[in-house]
């Protein structure tokens, strides 16, 4: 079953004189159950088409099926609304909110739910358990490492159960060894939740936990193939 149809999405970005074609006429789909990874030299529009797939931004043209829904034909309010139950995001800084404590910055989603305050605290309790933080749910992020806080947003990223993760360079900021510690989680989401992941990264190790590796140039996909996978799939 597809969850992601894109078709000849173009974005073209307008700042005074001048215009970038961030996406031209992209057209791809992505499989429930897909881990891909999304790799590209900087400014090939990797992010750009990221926040498309995530209704963080809508493309100038083409059609982007969610799911079964049309989503270019959406208004904000029910972006935000596919975006908050289909999707769980990670990004590279983590984005956590710094005066919060790791159990309520895992809640945030749920907020928006207007889940009540007692099932909120449990979801966040479980989904720090998941990623192996429960001792750490009262800590604010100053007080923990990068991995710390990466799986925290993770916790973030999986609480709502999305369907799907997208990860922009979600171990760019961080060591080898943490990085592999992220994957290994996503891999676990992927197996064992079924959710439907995509990531974007620079780093080849980092793409191929991914079983299928799509590239851009110039706000175009070069190519589109299955990874050697570092994990049994
Ligand atoms: N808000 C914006 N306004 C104008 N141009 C933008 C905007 N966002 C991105 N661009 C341009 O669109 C192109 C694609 O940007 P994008 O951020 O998608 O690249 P990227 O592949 O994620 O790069 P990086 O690896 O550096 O993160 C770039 O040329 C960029 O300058
Ligand atoms: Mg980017």
């Amino acid at each position: 079953m597809e969850i992601i149809k894109m078709e000849s999405i173009s974005k073209l970005y307008k700042s005074g004189q001048i215009q970038v074609e961030a996406l031209k006429n992209v057209s791809f789909t992505i499989k429930e159950k897909e881990f891909v990874s999304i790799m590209g030299p900087s400014g090939s529009g990797k992010s750009t088409l990221l926040n498309v797939i995530g209704c963080l931004d809508q493309a100038t043209s083409g059609t982007y099926e969610l799911s079964g829904t049309l989503v270019d034909k959406l208004s904000d309010s029910k972006m935000s609304e596919v975006r908050n139950l289909f999707i769980g995001f990670v990004f590279q800084n983590f984005h956590l909110l710094p005066r919060m404590n790791a159990l309520k910055n895992v809640e945030i989603p749920l907020i928006y739910r207007g889940m009540n305050a007692k099932m909120r605290r449990e979801l966040a309790e479980i989904a720090l358990e998941q990623v192996g933080l429960k001792d750490r749910m009262h800590h604010l992020p100053s007080q923990m490492s990068g991995g710390q806080q990466q799986r925290v947003a993770i916790a973030r990223a999986l609480v709502g159960n999305p369907s799907i993760i997208l990860a922009d360079e979600p171990t760019g900021a961080l060591d080898t060894k943490t990085g592999d510690l992220i994957m290994e989680l996503f891999i676990d989401l992927n197996q064992k939740k079924s959710m439907t992941i995509v990531q974007v990264t620079h780093e080849e190790e980092i793409a191929e936990y991914g079983s299928r590796i799509i590239r851009l140039l110039d706000g175009e996909i070069v190519s589109d193939e299955s990874s050697g996978g570092k994990v049994n799939v």
